[in-house]
Formats: C-alpha cells, structure tokens, sequence
C-alpha cells in the first residue's frame, strides 16, 4: 500500500515557543515512529519574508529554526528535512495557484487580517501566503498536515484550491486534511483571550527560556479568582491552559492533571508546571547548543533533504504545468 504523505512547515521568525511545540512540533516528531508515512518537514524561509524583519539577521535565524528543529527530535533519517527557499518549484507552483485564488477567498483570512492588526504591512506576499502553503503542501501530494489550530483555515484554502485546479484541468491534486492535536490552540500566559505568539513576549514561553526565566513566567501567568486547579476552558480559559500545558509535557490527560491537584492552590501546581516545563526543555537545550557548534553537520543535513524533495516537487510542478498547457 503507498504510503500516507505529511507534511508540515515552521516559519523562521523568531524562535520557537511552546505553542509552536505542542500545536505542531511534538506531533511531527511522534509521527516519525509511524513507518506507513512519509513525512517532509520544512523551514518556510520564503514564508517569514512576509512579515517585519531585519536582513542582517535573517540567515541567522533561518539557521537557528532549523537548529531548534533538529533539537527537538526532527530526525532527518526518518522525515524529509530541508529549507523551503532551496527548492524553487514551491513558489513555481505557487505562481500557478495564484492564478486560480479568488481574491475574494484571501481577503477572508484570519491570520492576515492578525498580522495586519499586529501592524506588518499587508504585502502582497502576506496576502497570498496561504497560496505559497498550498503549493508547499500540494507539491508533495500530502494526506495530511499536522499544524495549530491557527493553520486550519489556510489547510480548507489548500483544500479548495486542489478542487478547484483539478475541475479546470483535469484531476491531480488529493485535497490533504488537518491533523490537529488536543493541544491545538495554546493560549498566552499573560492574556488568555489570545493565542501564544512571540508578539505578546511577556505571555510566550520560548523553548531557550532559562530555568530562571520559566519560573518566572510560570508563577506569573494569568489564573482567575477560583483557586482550585481546574479544566474549562470556556469558563475559566487562563486555568484550563495551563493544564493543558502540564497535561501535555506530562503525556497525561487534563482531568488526571486536575486529579493531581486535588485540595492544592496556584501556587504548588505552578510550581510543579515550572519544574515540569525545566526538566523538559532542558535535554532540547542540550542538543541545540551541541548542534549550533556543528555548523558543518546542520548544513549538510539540509542539503541531503533538498537534494530529496527537489526530484519529487520538479515531477509535480512538471505535471502541473502540463495540465495548464505550459508545457
Ligand atoms: P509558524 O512557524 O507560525 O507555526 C508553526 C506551527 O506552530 C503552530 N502554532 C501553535 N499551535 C498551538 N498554539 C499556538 N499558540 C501556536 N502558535 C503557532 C502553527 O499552527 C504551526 O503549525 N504557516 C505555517 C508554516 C507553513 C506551513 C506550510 C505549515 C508554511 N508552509 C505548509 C504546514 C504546511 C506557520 O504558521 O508556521
């Protein structure tokens, strides 16, 4: 039977937080044990040119993504790993997609009428970043894509956009579904009205964060005025995302969390989170210092993964072009 197909990106803007680790990261990680999947992971370079940033640092941060990455168990021997920018039949494709996007549709998008909030400057490029997604995805002819709940609505435009190229030239495309995790939306530590996102730093826990620094963030995220350790997230949403949190690092359920701290205050179950969240994070640490002194090693990881994805994304763009009549 051919295999199932993932794939999945992280923008380099920024490094990574917790949301980004449990929204995306540990599925993509745990979907290496699955041996009837193949899986291409990548660093959507062109994506992060979208929104603000500093040209000097840019290569840096790239390097750095793909580092944290690595460092979080991404493994290169059992998924596909490799820079977006380094295989241009991405934005080739995405050219051709382009074409059949309905502004209409673009103009609907959540996460660019956030961005534009957040003030980055509506670029064309930001616009039609979920058509670039589509090509990402499509181009290696995916079932699923593993992301946050605030990727699903660009996967359902990915999904209308294989309809729509395959009603017009002839089918092609699979339409790929979301695989989402309970842990899907991680909400900010100082605002639980909002999603974790670098853009509120005080609420956004970074993977790099030192023990210090998670301890602080920790005993100072948001509860609410309940004092007993509890799940529901409608009502009581600061609360219930910080068991999530813990539910999550602890490969456990948030009702066994809730069970745990039974009888005990904020205090104790922060403490308990922080010290959780410390020995956690603190072998991905190890390994992201190991790697960012292996230059060498990085580079050549990212080569040997292009040098995979680039035969099967120029076979699909081929065929692409030819059912448009290009070729
Ligand atoms: P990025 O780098 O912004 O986010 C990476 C992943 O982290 C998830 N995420 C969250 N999950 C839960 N709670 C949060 N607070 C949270 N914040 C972020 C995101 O949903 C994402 O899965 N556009 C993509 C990158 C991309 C991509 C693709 C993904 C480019 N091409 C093709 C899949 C397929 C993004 O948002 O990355």
């Amino acid at each position: 039977m051919a295999k199932k197909v993932v794939v999945s990106g992280l923008k380099p803007s920024g490094e990574l937080h917790i949301g980004n680790y449990l929204g995306a990261i540990k599925q993509l990680v745990e979907l290496q044990n699955k041996s009837d999947y193949k899986r291409f992971y990548f660093i959507a370079d062109y994506h992060a040119l979208t929104q603000n940033f500093n040209a000097k640092d840019k290569s840096k941060e790239i390097f750095n993504m793909v580092v944290d990455s690595l460092a979080t168990g991404i493994d290169p021997k059992k998924s596909v790993f490799f820079v977006q920018s380094h295989i241009s039949a991405h934005n080739n494709l995405a050219w051709i997609f382009d074409t059949i996007t309905s502004t209409g549709e673009l103009s609907r998008m959540t996460a660019f009428k956030e961005k534009v909030a957040e003030g980055h400057v509506p670029n064309a490029g930001l616009y039609a970043y979920p058509v670039l997604m589509a090509a990402d995805v499509l181009i290696y002819n995916a079932d699923f894509v593993p992301v946050g709940d605030d990727q699903r609505q660009h996967v359902e435009l990915t999904r209308t956009i294989a309809r729509t190229f395959n009603a017009r030239f002839g089918k092609m495309f699979k339409e790929p579904k979301t695989l989402n995790t309970e842990t899907s939306r991680i909400m900010s530590l100082s605002d639980p009205t909002h999603k974790m996102s670098k853009s509120i730093s005080s609420g956004c826990l970074f993977l790099s964060d030192s023990p210090d620094t998670i301890k602080k963030k920790i005993m100072s995220a948001q509860t609410d005025s309940e004092r007993t350790i509890g799940f529901d997230p409608k009502r009581r949403p600061a609360v219930s995302n910080l068991v999530s949190i813990y539910a999550a690092f602890a490969n456990t359920s948030p009702q066994k969390v809730v069970k745990k701290f039974e009888g005990k205050g904020y205090a104790d179950f922060k403490k308990d989170l922080a010290t959780l969240l410390i020995g956690k994070l603190k072998p991905i640490q190890k390994k992201r210092a190991e790697l960012l002194k292996d230059r060498k090693k990085v580079m050549k990881i990212l080569e040997s993964g292009a040098k995979t994805a680039r035969p099967i994304a120029e076979k699909t763009l081929d065929e692409a072009k030819r059912k448009v009549g290009l070729i």
